[in-house]
């Protein structure tokens, strides 16, 4: 499986993010950053940073839709979401999260919902959560051509059946069966593998196992990249925030106080100024003034 993310593609040579750019990452032992987005200026300024891959996960529907959990999010949203998103990447490797119940009836749901994130939205990739039946949907749709990254460990669509928003793999037996998850991921054909919320000495096993690479969120410096969320790493968020999340601004702060800038001045009538402001020919405007406000059609 591996192989067929081996060769030098158009998009390669374009100086685009490929699958198989990630394993020839790990492989060279150079880390890959993730990023998630939702819309064209994120994602051009995740492209302009030097972002790899820019995941449409979704978390969207917490971060745009406001939402209490990722299950309610549709493919409608998804695909809306991951084409606004498109607009604005052209570097990293674009992967749209398949959401719930877009992959979990049958193989062939899975692989249509698949086909329409390329068709329609311009996916690279596409991400599906959790082993077991998504393991067989993965090969499924690795098999209908689209490169697909597997989620293990703390997997939100399924946090009801874990218990909660909780860290995953802590009982020997737990970090056995994701091990063995991993591997059947990799044969399934994925091209990464997503660890969330896992203990580091888990992840690394995996990662050292793995020829494709882990992407960790909580899983420790090991794995081969990291993802964050854009409104948590951003300082967009509010509220509590995962023990893996890192803010690396407070953009959220920094937003208020602009926006209050601007309400004070439009209140103070300092904006607009003349910088602002349209002009007219001087002739146009001593005609214009030289008609009486009673003739003017909306008096
Ligand atoms: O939906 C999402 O943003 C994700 C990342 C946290 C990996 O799945």
């Amino acid at each position: 499986m591996l192989s067929s993310y081996a060769t030098d593609s158009a998009a390669l040579k374009a100086g685009k993010v490929t699958p198989a750019d990630l394993v020839r990452m790990k492989g060279r032992g150079e880390k890959i950053a993730m990023v998630t987005a939702y819309d064209a200026p994120s994602g051009r300024l995740a492209d302009r940073a030097g972002v790899d891959c820019v995941l449409v996960g979704d978390s969207a529907a917490m971060t745009v839709f406001g939402r209490d959990a990722t299950t309610s999010v549709t493919m409608e949203e998804m695909v809306l979401l991951t084409r606004a998103a498109r607009a604005g990447v052209s570097r990293a490797l674009l992967v749209a999260d398949m959401p719930f119940g877009s992959f979990q009836v049958s193989d062939v749901a899975a692989v249509e919902h698949a086909i329409r994130f390329v068709k329609e939205a311009g996916a690279d990739a596409v991400k599906l959560e959790g082993a077991g039946t998504s393991t067989r949907r993965i090969a499924a749709i690795v098999g209908a051509g689209v490169p697909a990254v597997g989620h293990l460990g703390l997997t939100p669509q399924s946090a009801t059946l874990l218990g909660g928003f909780k860290a995953q793999a802590r009982t020997a037996e737990q970090a056995e069966r994701i091990c063995q998850d991993a591997v059947a991921l990799e044969d399934a054909g994925c091209c990464a593998i997503v660890l969330e919320a896992i203990p580091e000495p888990v992840a690394r096993r995996i990662s050292r196992a793995a020829r494709v690479p882990t992407i960790g969120i909580g899983a420790g410096a090991v794995c081969d990249g990291q993802v964050l969320v854009w409104h948590d790493l951003l300082g967009l968020s509010e509220g509590h925030v995962a023990r893996f999340v890192k803010r690396y601004a407070a953009l959220g702060n920094e937003i208020v106080s602009v926006l209050q800038q601007y309400v004070s001045d439009v209140r103070a009538s300092r904006f607009p100024d003349a910088s602002h402001t349209y002009k007219m020919p001087e002739s146009e405007l001593e005609l214009f003034e030289t008609t009486s406000d009673d003739s003017h059609p909306l008096a």
